[in-house]
C-alpha cells in the first residue's frame, strides 16, 4: 500500500511533480520549497511549455529533493477531470519508470478552484493508484519489473479545514483506485489461470474480510437443477466447469430496501466456440470477463466505503470453447425463464449467459439492473476504443449514468435500442435467436446484442420487469504499450462509474 501524507511544502522526496499550464509564466528558481539549480527563465525556451502531457525532468540542488518533474496540463480552460487525472497519471508513470519510489505532487491553486477539495483528493488518489499499477509478475528478470511507489506526498497550501476535506477524498480515492486495479488485475491474468473456478475463488478471497458481503457460488449441478440452460449450453465445449457467482451487499438501514443488481459478463476465454474466431480475433479474448471483473471490484469498493445501499452482483462465469461436446449453431437452448433460443452463432455467447443472469435477477425484486459486458466488437466500431456504449430506455438511469460518467472521466455514449434491432433476433423455430448468423447482424451489431438482452428484461406482454441498463465495454483495454497514464492491459472501465452512480444518484434525484 502506498503511504500518503499532505504538506504545505516539499521537504524531501525522490521526485517532485509540478503540473503547469500552457502559457503559464515562471519566475525565479524556487518552487514549493524546492530550489532548482538554475532560475527557470534561464531554461532553454521550449523545455517546459505546459502542453498537455508534456514532461520535463530536471535536477534540483535542494539537499533532500533530487529531481523535479514538470508536467503539462494544457490550457487552463481545457482542464477537465479526465485530463487532470491523465496528467497526474502520466507524471507518476514517468517518475516510477525511472525508479523513483518516493514522490511528491504539487497541487496548483488553479486546480483547487476548479473542484471541491474532496473531489480533488479523491480523483488525485485514483489517478495515482491507477498509474502505479503494473502487471509484470510473470517477468522473471527483476530489473524489468516496475519498482513500487512507497510514498506520495501531496503539497497544498490551504487552510486546515480544506486540507481535511482533501485528505478525506484521498482515502476514498485510494479505495476506488484499488478497486479499479483489482478489476485490471483479474482481467490481465492469462486464461489458463483465470478460469470460472479461479474467478469464483477470487470473488471469495476479495470479499471475505468485508462483513457486509455475502458470497454464494453455484456449481454446474446447481445450475442444472435450476435450469440455466443458456449458461450450461455455452459451457459444454469447455473442460472447465461454469460457475454462477453471487455477491450480496447490505448497506441500507432499511432491510426491505430493494437492491440494485449488477450483472457482469464473465467469459474467461472466448474462442468463439464452434463458430471459431479467425486467428487475429482470438488475441485478447482473455479480457472477455471484464464486465465480471468490474462488477466484482465495484462490490469490493461499495463494501469498503460502506455505502448505504443494497447491491447484488451476479456473475455468470464460463469458458467458450469448441469440442465434441460443444453447443452448435442450429441447437435450441432453454433459458432460466423457460424461453427458447435458437443458436445461429456460438460466438454470440455473452448475450446467452447474461440472459440467464437477467432472469435470475428477478429473485431479488430489483430496484434496477445494470449489466456490464464485453458484448460486441461492433460497439468498438461504433464508438472507438475510449468509450463504452450505453443502452437503456429508462431516462433516469441514462441521465444518472451519463452524469456518473462525466463525474469521473470514464466515457459513456448512448446508443439506440429499437424495433429494427428486435427484428433481427426473431426466430422461425424458437422464441428468439442469438444472431442472424449472416451478414444481417453486421449493421448495428451492438444494438442487436442489447436488444437480445432487453428481451429477457420484459414479461410476456413486453412490459419491463425492472428498470434496466446495459453497458457494452468491449474496448476496456489499452493494448500495445498502453497509455502514458496507464500501463497496458485491462483499464478497469466501469468500476468508478458504478461507484459514482451508487454513491451519488440519490443526491441528484
Ligand atoms: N466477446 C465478443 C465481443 C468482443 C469482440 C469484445 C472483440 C471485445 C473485442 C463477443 O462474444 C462476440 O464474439 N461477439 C460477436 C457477435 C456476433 C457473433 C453477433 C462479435 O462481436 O463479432
Ligand atoms: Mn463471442
Ligand atoms: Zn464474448
Amino acid at each position: 500500500m502506498i503511504r500518503y501524507n499532505t504538506s504545505k511544502q516539499c521537504h524531501g522526496t525522490d521526485c517532485l511533480i509540478i503540473p503547469v499550464f500552457e502559457g503559464q509564466k515562471f519566475k525565479g528558481s524556487h518552487f514549493y520549497g524546492v530550489t532548482l539549480d538554475r532560475s527557470i527563465e534561464q531554461l532553454v525556451e521550449g523545455d517546459i511549455t505546459g502542453k498537455k502531457m508534456e514532461v520535463c525532468m530536471m535536477h534540483a540542488t535542494h539537499s533532500t529533493v533530487r529531481k523535479v518533474l514538470f508536467v503539462g496540463f494544457g490550457k487552463e480552460k481545457d482542464l477537465t477531470l479526465k485530463r487532470y487525472k491523465e496528467t497526474i497519471g502520466t507524471a507518476v508513470v514517468y517518475a516510477q519508470d525511472r525508479k523513483n519510489q518516493k514522490i511528491s505532487i504539487a497541487l496548483p491553486l488553479e486546480v483547487m478552484k476548479k473542484w471541491d477539495m474532496k473531489t480533488l483528493g479523491k480523483e488525485t488518489a485514483v489517478a495515482v493508484e491507477v498509474a502505479s499499477y503494473a502487471y509484470d509478475e510473470h517477468k522473471t528478470d527483476e530489473d524489468a519489473r516496475v519498482l513500487p511507489i512507497t510514498h506520495v506526498e501531496y503539497i497544498l497550501d490551504v487552510k486546515s479545514g480544506e486540507k481535511k476535506k482533501f485528505e478525506l477524498g484521498l482515502e476514498v480515492g485510494r479505495v476506488v483506485g484499488q478497486g479499479i486495479n483489482l478489476a485490471r488485475h483479474l482481467g490481465n491474468h492469462p486464461p489458463s489461470i483465470m478460469t470460472p473456478t479461479y474467478l469464483a475463488r477470487e470473488a471469495r478471497l476479495h470479499t471475505k474480510k468485508l462483513k457486509a458481503l455475502n458470497v454464494k457460488i453455484l456449481s454446474k449441478q446447481d445450475l442444472e437443477k435450476m435450469g440455466m440452460g443458456l449458461l450450461l449450453g455455452v459451457a459444454r465445449g469447455s473442460a472447465e466447469e461454469p460457475k454462477f457467482i453471487i455477491i450480496e451487499y447490505r448497506g441500507s438501514q432499511k432491510p426491505t430496501e430493494k437492491p440494485t443488481v449488477l450483472v457482469g459478463k464473465g467469459v474467461t476465454y472466448d474462442s468463439g466456440g464452434l463458430s471459431l474466431k479467425p486467428r487475429d480475433f482470438l488475441i485478447d479474448m482473455k479480457y472477455d470477463m471484464l464486465g465480471a471483473a468490474a462488477v466484482l471490484s465495484t462490490m469490493y469498493v461499495v463494501a469498503t466505503l460502506k455505502l448505504k445501499r443494497n447491491v447484488v452482483a451476479l456473475i455468470p462465469a464460463v469458458e467458450n470453447m469448441p469440442s465434441g461436446s460443444a453447443f452448435r449453431p442450429d441447437d435450441i437452448l432453454k433459458a432460466l425463464n423457460g424461453k427458447t433460443v435458437e443458436i445461429k452463432n456460438t460466438d454470440a455467447e455473452g448475450r446467452l449467459i447474461l440472459a440467464d443472469a437477467l432472469c435470475y435477477a428477478m429473485k431479488y425484486n430489483p430496484k434496477e439492473v445494470i449489466d456490464l459486458a464485453t458484448l460486441t466488437g461492433g460497439c468498438m466500431i461504433a464508438v472507438g476504443l475510449e468509450r463504452s456504449g450505453l443502452f437503456s430506455s429508462e431516462k433516469n438511469m441514462v441521465e444518472s449514468l451519463l452524469r456518473s460518467s462525466e463525474a469521473c472521466g470514464e466515457q459513456l455514449w448512448q446508443l439506440p435500442l429499437g424495433e429494427e434491432f428486435d427484428e433481427v433476433n426473431k426466430s422461425e423455430i424458437a422464441d428468439i435467436r442469438n444472431s442472424a448468423g449472416t451478414n444481417a447482424d453486421r449493421f448495428g451489431q451492438a444494438s442487436i446484442g442489447a436488444s437480445f438482452l432487453e428481451f429477457f428484461t420484459k414479461d410476456k406482454k413486453g412490459n419491463p420487469l425492472y428498470p434496466w441498463a446495459h453497458i457494452d465495454l468491449a474496448g476496456a483495454i489499452y493494448s500495445g504499450k498502453g497509455k502514458a497514464w496507464m500501463r497496458a492491459g485491462a483499464n478497469g472501465f466501469g468500476v468508478q462509474i458504478l461507484v459514482e452512480y451508487l454513491d451519488r444518484k440519490y443526491i441528484w434525484e
